[in-house]
């Protein structure tokens, strides 16, 4: 794989690097994507799982259909994609991961700076008192847990369609691609905002932008580079031309 030398010289001199995650970089762990030819919206109905409403409604299929996502998550292993963006936060000083993901691989690859803007499906909490329970026992529940403290519905911690991100995390996740000079958008179908805004922030404010997907995405039109290929074989390689010596340099 030969990569840009734009790309590379880039890199090399990036002060601040800001890398956006979805679901791809996720697939080749054995985690589905939600768009992709078996992707969950291609099963399930997000109008009938992820929102607040149809949690009311019916608390039980939403919980178990999280418990069962839980479980496909702690059978699979963060994959070569993960941990070659952790070995890039050690090797760059001001480097910002910003995942879509709930899924926790990004931490048990070893990445330590990283703004979760969907939430984390290993926390739960209560809806009434917001107590926070992260007790792995939940997942053998069959309904939906209740507070022990109040007796509230015990819901897990992700952002559902029509609820607000987490305000400090998108508050860094914008700072972060404001101030790059590379922004990598990777295994992200670049289509669900507020998200999806913030390659469009880095491109506003000089950023190198790069797309790292098998695909094209909407991003592809705007950005400088498109790197077709999957996230897993792409980013090592990446991080491996990064540490080769620059022709000519001892
Ligand atoms: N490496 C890199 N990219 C990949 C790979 C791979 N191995 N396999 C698939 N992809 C790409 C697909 O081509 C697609 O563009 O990953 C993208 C996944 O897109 P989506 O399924 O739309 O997932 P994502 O962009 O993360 O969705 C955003 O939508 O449903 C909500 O909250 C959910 O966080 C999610 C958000």
């Amino acid at each position: 794989m030969k990569f840009s030398d734009t790309l590379i010289a880039r890199l090399r001199q990036a002060s601040s690097v800001c890398v956006l995650t979805g679901a791809g970089i996720s697939a080749e762990s054995g985690v589905p994507t939600f768009r992709g030819e078996d992707g969950l919206w291609k099963k399930f109905k997000p109008e009938e799982l992820a929102n607040f409403d149809a949690f009311i409604r019916n608390p039980d299929l939403v919980w178990e259909w999280y418990a069962y996502r839980r479980r496909l998550i702690h059978e699979v292993k963060p994959n070569p994609g993960h941990y070659a963006l952790a070995e890039l936060e050690q090797r760059l000083r001001d480097f910002t991961l910003v995942t879509q993901n709930v899924d926790n691989l990004h931490r048990r690859a070893g990445s330590r700076r990283i703004f979760e803007l969907h939430g984390n499906i290993e926390r739960s909490y209560c809806i009434e008192c917001r107590t926070f329970v992260s007790d792995l026992k939940l997942d053998e529940l069959k309904t939906a847990p209740r507070c022990e403290k109040c007796g509230g519905l015990i819901r897990p911690d992700v952002v559902w369609f029509g609820e607000l991100l987490p305000a400090d995390a998108f508050a860094e996740a914008e700072s972060a691609s404001t101030r790059c000079d590379v922004f990598l958008s990777v295994g992200t179908s670049a289509v669900v905002y507020p998200a999806a805004s913030l390659a469009y922030m880095a491109l506003e404010h000089g950023a190198y932008v790069v797309v790292i997907n098998p695909e094209r995405t909407d991003l592809s039109f705007h950005a400088q580079e498109t790197v077709l290929g999957k996230a897993g074989e792409i980013l090592p390689m990446l991080v491996h031309a990064l540490q080769k010596q620059p022709e000519g340099e001892l």
